[in-house]
């Protein structure tokens, strides 16, 4: 007999594409655990003919949505019914750090249009304390840095790192044309992810806080 070996984040992904329902207007995030669960959508409007359309949050899934026939949107014209995104950390309130790939604003303008949000992760997302293995990301308006390098010390920041680019020489530019900053915090009090916004120049960033995201766990 065939044996089919389907990991944790693919038996997930198919959790997720069976939540679709025919006319959703659906927010799909970025990495690579949402793109698992795209591709099982895609399955589901290829073999059923479903009308699904998507709102992304980076180039990257436009391309996939692009390749995969996923017909997108945006939200000029619509509010997601739900999303699905993934995570970078995930603490025990089910408050997330998110923006590893870099597309933590768009992530969280979807996320605070959408009146359901699941996050798929795995295990090793789950930490007792924010900031343990991932900085929190903030987006900031390039002639802003010194501002929001101070700003982002005065709240407590203990390292502040200019994220560089690969494949190109200096700085990670984002699809907005700001630049991020990977940011350690020691503590992560519940007031951070507003105070961070608070900084001038600031677009946004990594630290989503009181969003209520049902958190799926996919094994390992
Ligand atoms: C993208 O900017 C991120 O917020 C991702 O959603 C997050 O980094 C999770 O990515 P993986 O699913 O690839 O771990």
């Amino acid at each position: 007999a065939e044996i089919i070996n389907i990991s944790g984040k693919q038996k997930v992904a198919q959790e997720i594409a069976a939540k679709v329902k025919d006319g959703d207007v659906i927010g799909i995030g970025s990495g690579s655990t949402s793109y698992l669960a795209l591709v099982a959508i895609a399955e589901r409007i290829k073999t059923e003919g479903l009308n699904v359309k998507g709102i992304t949050t980076s180039i990257e899934i436009s391309m996939f949505c692009a390749k995969l026939g996923v017909p997108v949107t945006s939200l000029y014209e619509h509010q997601p019914d739900w999303l699905f995104d993934g995570a970078d950390e995930v603490d025990p309130n089910n408050s997330l750090i998110k923006g590893r790939g870099g597309a933590m604003f768009k992530e969280k303008m979807l996320m605070s249009s959408s009146p359901v949000n699941y996050i798929i992760v795995d295990e090793s997302k789950q930490v007792e304390k924010l900031c343990t293995n991932f900085p929190i990301p903030v987006e900031v308006f390039p002639q802003a840095l010194l501002l929001a390098e101070k700003g982002l010390l005065e709240l407590g920041a203990t390292d502040i790192k200019i994220r560089p680019a690969k494949g190109k020489d200096g700085p990670v530019i984002t699809e907005n044309n700001n630049l991020i900053l990977d940011c350690h915090f020691n503590e992560v009090p519940l007031t951070l992810e507003k105070d961070i916004k608070s900084i001038t120049g600031v677009i946004e960033s990594g630290l989503f806080i009181g969003y209520k995201p049902q958190i799926i766990m996919a094994a390992n």
